[in-house]
């Protein structure tokens, strides 16, 4: 049986291809191909190209057709940012900042992250698993392809492991691509917050217990650490982070999203992956950004749902030549949205990106972020055939409607892994 499909009549193809990563102006190169198609074999792409050159192809006459009806088809997402597994939403919270209270001052009375610790730590397995389960179809259904999972809502060792092996069932149990990341430095559990425990001894359980176990059973390729005001300093951070790498886990930090506090620097220093938020970054921070490999990732929906309005300096990080990134951030503290259709309006709206850049940072720069630029993040031959098709006439409309569904088809390894009904 033929395992080939020919993907056809698409009104822009729009591609991403080229060298990855992009800086600068070449993050603007969208690669649009028009009346384009592609051919699939064994869930990658085969042939790329105008569609006629595409039909043409001996390969392509003897391939089951899916007609994209003069859609537009594009590299499926790669949300390179989610806290995937937790337990439930923090609505109240959501209420009490639209009144006044802000994200520190909730999280320093004992709410924020430290709540959803405790309803993650008291959770069965099957139920944080469903809930996470039914986010990655919506994941899917708003054409995200890839995600990246942290842990950091359990804190201890059952519950960091219990979160890291959801993810590794998970990767069995669905389609969709999961990277996964240990963020057991998220915040200081309440065990260390007691007199004769501190902040560093937690840091010591999670360097030399923590970190050592998770290597062993294989559970995560990267380990991540909140270095911020309220949560880890550098000298932790670095501590950590230099633990994890011995044991073959590749650094990535949230940084200065609530004060800078050098976390970024830190980072290039380690050649981290990525430093994600920068809302508060500075100019030598940008510099060493654009002089490094280790990609910008940007987070604009927690300034959208905290209400803030510095968002991270976009233009600036692009034009110094930062590898800028863009993903969801998706967690139920500061930004409980799983839509990258979103994330582009708000990059492009608040952060005056061109829908261009948005779409390469969502896609390649992501895929760079993640080690995985050479299997996804771009339509091109020997990729996987990871698309999504949307019920537009132009990419630019992609950001342009903003809270509206518009994906129609979502493709991982080439097959349907969402179908949008028929109006
Ligand atoms: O990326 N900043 C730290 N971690 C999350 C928030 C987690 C939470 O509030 O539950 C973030 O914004
Ligand atoms: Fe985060």
């Amino acid at each position: 049986m033929s395992s080939s499909l020919l993907l056809t009549n698409c009104s822009q193809l729009v591609t991403l291809r080229g060298p990855a990563p992009r800086r600068g102006k070449a993050l603007a190169n969208a690669g649009i191909i028009r009346n384009g198609a592609v051919l699939i074999e064994n869930g990658k792409l085969a042939a790329v190209g105008p569609r006629a050159e595409i039909e043409a192809l001996p390969e392509a006459l003897a391939a089951e057709k899916l007609d994209a009806g003069g859609r537009i088809a594009l590299p499926g997402f790669v949300d390179s940012h989610t806290h995937l597994v937790f337990a439930a939403s923090r609505a109240e919270e959501y209420e009490m900042r639209i009144a006044g209270a802000s994200y520190e001052e909730i999280a320093r009375n004992g709410g924020g992250i430290l709540s959803s610790v405790k309803q993650l730590r008291a959770a069965t397995e099957e139920s944080l698993q469903q809930r996470a389960l039914t986010a990655l179809q919506q994941f899917a259904a708003n054409g995200t392809t890839t995600v990246e999972a942290k842990s950091g809502y359990g804190l201890d060792a059952a519950s960091e492991m219990k979160t890291l092996r959801i993810h590794r069932e998970l990767k069995r149990a669905q389609p969709l691509d999961i990277v996964s990341t240990f963020l057991g430095a998220h915040v200081v559990p309440p065990e260390y917050r007691r007199p004769g425990k501190s902040a560093d001894d937690f840091v010591e359980l999670v360097a030399q217990e923590l970190i050592p176990e998770v290597a062993r059973e294989c559970l995560a390729e990267y380990c991540d650490v909140f270095c911020d005001r309220g949560a880890f300093t550098v000298k932790q951070a670095r501590r950590i982070l230099t633990a994890g790498r011995a044991c073959g886990l590749q650094p990535r930090l949230h940084a200065e999203q609530l004060a800078r506090t050098g976390a970024t620097q830190l980072g290039v220093e380690l050649h981290a992956a990525s430093c994600d938020h920068l809302e508060k970054i500075n100019r030598a921070d940008i510099r060493a950004l654009a002089k490094s490999d280790t990609v910008a990732t940007l987070l604009p929906g927690c300034c959208f749902h905290l209400g803030l309005a510095r968002y991270a300096p976009a233009r600036e990080l692009i034009e110094a030549g930062a590898i800028v990134g863009l993903a969801t951030d998706y967690n139920p503290g500061t930004s409980p949205t799983l839509s990258m259709p979103m994330i582009l309006s708000l990059a492009c709206t608040q952060m005056r990106m061109t829908p261009a850049e948005a779409l390469g940072a969502a896609t390649i720069n992501a895929a760079y972020s993640l080690g995985r630029q050479e299997q996804t993040g771009s339509i091109e031959v020997g990729k996987l055939a990871d698309l999504a098709l949307f019920d537009l006439d132009d990419y630019r409309e992609i950001p342009y409607y903003f809270g509206v569904h518009h994906c129609r088809l979502t493709l991982k390894r080439g097959k349907a892994i969402y179908c949008a009904n028929d109006k």
